[in-house]
């Protein structure tokens, strides 16, 4: 033991979690402060990796709400680029959900196993449309237009780029003499393929001509940017879908699943339900490697009700979001600390981790939700003003800003978000939450680099080097808490100046 926290643990200041929770009272993220600690680190030290569920790891503990103005293909994609994860809203149909995990699926592959192909009938037509819906250019053409059939040749953007009648099938324009790898070449070999003919897209054929995979030009170069990626063992970035406790939503999972799902969340405002226990069992019978979260829950006995019918993770909250009037008009959740802290204490006994879901505006809230135990994040709110969100940006008053709403708001209801509400097929309509709008805060790509900084800077004034250590510290009673005053939280915001701007939460 260092002399300086040999000191700490000698004249220890403050609460430990366990007493700071013990006051029968409701605490937000903004009702405590976390003492400082001891720093004899670079905040470039500090490690963010965590567990979102008991199997999958993530480098950021970052995840993006199902919610349908947040999280479809461009921000799960994102998202998993930058290390967090992205769960796809399922206020569509099992198709458009499907579609959507299809897309981060596909995204960035060492070799993709199940490349979208035509046939020499289609016609260029086609290839307009697979470049428009799913942004890819240089297509396979096999024999019957299926995976596994003989490969017949490839079309590129410069077989059809002049060409003016679209109509005209694709075996009169595509390219036969196909530079192709053998099955069973290495990643490292297919690039050097790659790089040495000068060619986009390398197909990969087995000894009978018959496609396997596909090798891409530009997936290599974005291996390159995104170190920290989540990547399941098949290189595919890692990709979350949602569905509803409903029992329709069984077909869903098992096509979520075909289509590569990682984690499956189960959707639910009060999850402690028969309705969630039958899903979650029904999950873990019928697809084994399928990681399940259960939630939302903020009580210890609803964390192990969803713990002992299998899931993998929790995801806690009820009433804490930026969108959300459930407490209001429910009169039932719980604030969101004291919340967090509950399960989490209770989930790590069953070595379960938990998402704070909800209530986090700011990189203090993210640091506190870690500091009392939450693995990861979920995020509505601060990602929802992002290039990657769904939705265009518009102007009021001069500012650029992105539609936000909750999925229990009158409006997301009519277009089916009512499903989590246990408000479906119902003529009236109870509102849970709200429609709004949010500030631009410009691309994840450079948002996650700042949130990620901001919670370095953070562990290191706690001095903790990771989310590991801080739970250690949690449970020891060595990570040291305080409850603030109103006033102290007065004080603590910008306070006695005439004038200021406010930093805008995003990078600049
Ligand atoms: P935020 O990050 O504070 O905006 O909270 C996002 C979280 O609020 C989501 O992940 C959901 O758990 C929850 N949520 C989404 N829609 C609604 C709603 O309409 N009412 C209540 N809670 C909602």
């Amino acid at each position: 033991m260092s002399n300086q926290s040999y000191r700490d643990s000698q004249f220890l200041d403050g609460l430990s979690g366990e007493e700071l929770f013990s006051m029968q009272i409701g605490l937000t993220y903004r009702d405590f402060l976390v003492l400082p600690g001891f720093i004899d680190f670079n905040p470039s030290e500090v490690e963010l990796e965590t567990r979102l569920t008991k199997k999958i790891k993530l480098k950021r503990p970052f995840v993006s709400s199902p919610m349908d103005t947040v999280t479809e293909s461009s921000m799960a994609i994102a998202q998993a680029l930058m290390g967090g994860i992205g769960i796809i809203h399922y206020n569509n149909t099992v198709e458009e959900q499907v579609a959507e995990v299809s897309k981060v699926k596909r995204f960035e592959n060492g070799f993709i196993s199940d490349p979208v192909v035509l046939g020499p009938k289609n016609t260029i037509h086609d290839l307009d449309r697979i470049k428009e819906t799913l942004g890819f250019t240089g297509i396979p053409i096999t024999a019957d237009g299926t995976r596994n059939s003989k490969l017949v040749g490839i079309v590129t953007n410069r077989d059809i780029d002049f060409e003016r009648d679209r109509s005209i099938p694709v075996e009169k324009v595509m390219t036969t003499e196909v530079i192709t790898g053998k099955a069973g070449i290495t990643l490292k070999e297919a690039n050097d393929i790659i790089k040495k003919e000068k060619i986009g897209k390398l197909p990969i054929i087995d000894k009978d001509g018959k496609l396997v995979s596909l090798v891409s030009r530009s997936d290599l170069k974005k291996n390159k940017e995104f170190p920290d990626s989540s990547k399941d063992e098949n290189k595919r970035l890692r990709c979350g879908a949602a569905v509803s406790t409903l029992p329709e939503s069984r077909d869903r999972v098992a096509a979520l699943y075909e289509a590569g799902a990682d984690v499956i969340i189960i959707d639910s405002a009060q999850g402690n339900s028969i309705y969630q226990i039958e899903m979650l069992q029904f999950i873990k019978s019928n697809f084994k490697n399928l990681e399940v979260i259960g939630g939302n829950v903020v009580t210890r006995g609803q964390a192990e009700n969803l713990i002992s019918a299998g899931a993998d993770g929790l995801r806690i909250g009820m009433g804490p979001g930026s969108i959300c009037i459930t407490q209001d008009t429910m009169a039932v959740g719980r604030a969101q600390a004291t919340a967090v802290y509950q399960t989490a204490a209770h989930a790590a006994k069953h070595d379960v981790p938990v998402i704070a879901d909800g209530g986090i505006s700011n990189i203090g809230d993210i640091a506190n939700a870690l500091a009392i135990g939450a693995s990861a994040c979920m995020m509505g709110f601060m990602f929802a003003g992002t290039t990657e969100a769904p939705g265009e940006y518009f102007y009021e008053n001069g500012i650029r800003l992105k539609k936000y709403r909750g999925m229990a708001s009158i409006e997301a209801m009519k277009a089916g978000g009512d499903k989590r509400y246990f408000n479906e097929g119902q003529k009236v309509k109870v509102a849970q939450g709200v429609s709004g709008s949010v500030v631009d805060r410009g691309s994840i790509l450079n948002f996650i680099p700042y949130l990620s900084l901001g919670l370095r800077l953070s562990f290191q004034d706690m001095g903790f080097r990771s989310v590991q250590d801080l739970h250690q510290g949690l449970r020891e009673g060595k990570l040291r808490f305080e409850r603030r005053s109103e006033s102290a939280q007065a004080q603590g915001s910008v306070h006695s100046l005439y004038s200021y701007s406010a930093p805008s939460l995003r990078a600049e």
